[in-house]
């Protein structure tokens, strides 16, 4: 059996095999991360565990949490648990602060990464056969690469783009005619743009499927793809310090959220101020435990990222809903908490209003103020555009509960994202963080 097939056949297995393969996992990746990370020694002896104490699924939770504040801290390569001789490749996740999260992984890592992006891939219907044109970036960005070799592994034909020069990526779709696009929703979105601008049809062009992630994007915002480039819109979930790309995979035939490949990650759902797990079906924060990794085992890592587990539809593995947000990203109001899919989710019902917006975060006086500044579509006119402000407006103080600024631009008028957009933009004064802050952070609660 090829390892495509093997892996094709857990992914419909009985939960008990499930479980029962996780648990032999989890026992060998905690003992192996404590044999080979000092980090993780230490971390388990202060918190007066060891790996022989999980005898069942649920004894995870006795084990300590991780946080890229840990991979700072041990930077660059303190966290990895084989020589360096054994360390294939290296990726970085940016670090907009301080140093970067560095990551390693070993022949056999990048072997496993290649078969779960391939599985993502068949579940997002993407044939062996197919051409796969990748648009995230190559380099030390997870996305291009991890993408790549997947996609390779699958059997298909690569076209190795990487992000940005969007009038070359307009060519190579028109002249290639690739199947599939891998891509940034809202890069995806600029791509559509700039094709509108040199009068081609997003819709008449031969991609049939669209494999979007990286950032967080809605239902509306899948409606809205699909809709422009007459595709499949699919949503691809991972993160560096886990793998990247193809950590959880949504299936096409149902479009319902991310298959969790839990054969190789356990996800966990915590409350993100308290550290306490929560129940599958509530909402809190996303927790990893790898299962298989060697170069660089992670053990309970804190994702930042909101979304709840819910049971296995189109395959067995749990699903995680579309994540809201990132907790940094959230955004508390006069007391009420917001996250930019919110206001994605209503700008994209407003007719007149274009999905390209950003959230600017000002305190002019006392109290924090939010502008939505939104482009209108092209085809909107002067009074469309001053009913969509007032629309947004109602839509976000009844929906959302709270009053904003709605600002509505020309279209073309903000900044265009060549990878993961930045929808938040906090002009504060310095030295007060977005959101709620350090304060929730759970760190290591045990
Ligand atoms: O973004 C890996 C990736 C590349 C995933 C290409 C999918 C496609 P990082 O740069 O380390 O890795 O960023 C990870 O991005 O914690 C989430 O906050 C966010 N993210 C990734 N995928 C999704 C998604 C890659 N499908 C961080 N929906 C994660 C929402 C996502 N957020």
């Amino acid at each position: 059996m090829t390892s495509i097939a093997a892996a094709q056949n857990i992914e419909f297995a009985s939960r008990d095999r499930i479980s029962s393969l996780q648990l032999e996992r989890l026992q060998w990746s905690l003992l192996y991360s404590y044999n080979n990370v000092p980090h993780y020694r230490k971390a388990f002896d202060d918190a007066g565990v060891h790996p022989r104490d999980l005898l069942d699924l649920s004894d995870l939770s006795k084990f300590p949490f991780t946080a890229k504040a840990d991979l700072r801290a041990n930077y660059p390569f303190g966290m990895f648990a084989v020589p360096q001789d054994q360390v294939s490749r290296i990726h970085a996740s940016s670090g907009t602060t301080g140093r970067p999260a560095v990551v390693g992984y070993t022949t056999g890592d990048l072997n496993n990464w290649a078969d779960l992006v391939a599985r993502s891939l068949t579940a997002a219907g993407v044939k062996p056969s197919d051409k796969v044109h990748i648009a995230y970036g190559y380099g030390l960005f997870t996305g291009g690469l991890g993408a790549h070799y997947g996609a390779e592994r699958l059997g298909c034909t690569v076209i190795p783009m990487s992000g940005g020069m969007t009038e070359r990526q307009i060519q190579l779709i028109e002249d290639f005619e690739p199947d599939a696009i891998m891509v940034t929703p809202s890069y995806m979105l600029t791509i559509v743009d700039a094709m509108i601008a040199k009068g081609i049809d997003p819709a008449k062009t031969s991609l049939r499927t669209g494999v979007f992630g990286a950032e967080p994007w809605t239902e509306e915002m899948r409606t809205e793809l699909e809709k422009q480039l007459n595709m499949d819109a699919v949503d691809i979930y991972g993160l560096s310090e886990v793998m990247g790309p193809g950590v959880a995979m949504e299936c096409v035939e149902t479009k319902d959220g991310l298959h969790v490949w839990e054969d190789h990650f356990y996800p966990e759902i915590i409350d993100p101020v308290t550290g306490e797990v929560l129940p599958d079906g509530e909402e809190g924060e996303l927790v990893f435990t790898s299962l298989t990794k060697e170069a660089m085992p992670i053990i309970r890592y804190c994702t930042r990222d909101l979304t709840r587990l819910l049971p296995g539809t189109a395959r067995s593995m749990r699903r995680m809903q579309k994540v809201t947000g990132r907790t940094d990203d959230m955004i508390i109001l006069r007391g009420v908490n917001l996250f930019p899919t919110q206001i994605e989710e209503l700008i994209l019902t407003v007719p007149a209003l274009a999905p390209q917006f950003q959230c600017i975060l000002d305190r002019p006086g006392r109290t924090d103020e939010l502008t939505v500044r939104v482009e209108s579509r092209l085809d909107a006119s002067a009074t469309d555009r001053s009913g969509a402000t007032a629309e947004l407006q109602k839509l976000v103080k009844n929906r959302i509960g709270v009053t904003v600024a709605v600002d509505v631009v020309e279209p073309g008028a903000l900044e265009r994202s060549i990878g993961k957009a930045k929808r938040l933009i906090d002009n504060r004064a310095i030295g007060r963080s977005v959101g709620q802050g350090g304060g929730r952070r759970v760190g290591h609660v045990p």
